[in-house]
């Protein structure tokens, strides 16, 4: 079994996309196995997309990210990791296949409703800027 650190964006929980997002992870069969309703600070932001620091897009990023609350959670399962990935579709939603989370809910890849932790590192990394202490 497997973590994976998942995070409804600000423009998933804006649009009320909380309980369609928990509904599809449900189904799949991934235990979520913590969750916070959050609005990060900008030290936090940067702090989790550290890989994107030197991006164009850095800044818009990070304004985005803390531009409102979002949902945290860790998820459990087997390949925890890849599974949540395959549910939320590439990083570009008109790319993203129908029937993925991104796929049918966004246009735009600086608004595309989920983040999902890349590989097993990466999880455990920011499960740790997320839930420090909690596993
Ligand atoms: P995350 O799960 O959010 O990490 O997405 P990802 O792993 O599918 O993509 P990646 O880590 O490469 O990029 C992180 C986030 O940066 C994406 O989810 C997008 O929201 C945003 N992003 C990526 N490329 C661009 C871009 O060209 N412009 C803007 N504005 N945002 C971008
Ligand atoms: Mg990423």
């Amino acid at each position: 079994s497997e973590r994976t650190l998942v995070l409804i964006k600000p423009d998933g929980v804006k649009r009320g996309l909380i309980g369609d997002v928990i509904s599809r992870v449900e189904r799949k069969g991934l235990k979520v196995v913590a969750m916070d309703l959050r609005t990060l600070d900008a030290e936090t932001a940067k702090a989790h997309y550290a890989e994107h620091s030197e991006r164009p897009f850095f800044g818009e990023l990070v304004e985005f990210i803390t531009s409102g609350p979002l949902v945290a959670m860790v998820l459990e399962g087997p390949r925890a990791v890849e599974a949540f990935r395959a549910l939320a579709g590439a990083t570009d939603p008109v790319k993203s296949a129908p029937g993925t989370i991104r796929g049918d809910h966004a246009l735009e890849i600086g608004e595309n409703v989920v983040h999902g932790s890349d590989s097993p590192e990466s999880a455990a990394r920011e499960i740790k800027i997320f839930f420090p202490d909690r596993f």
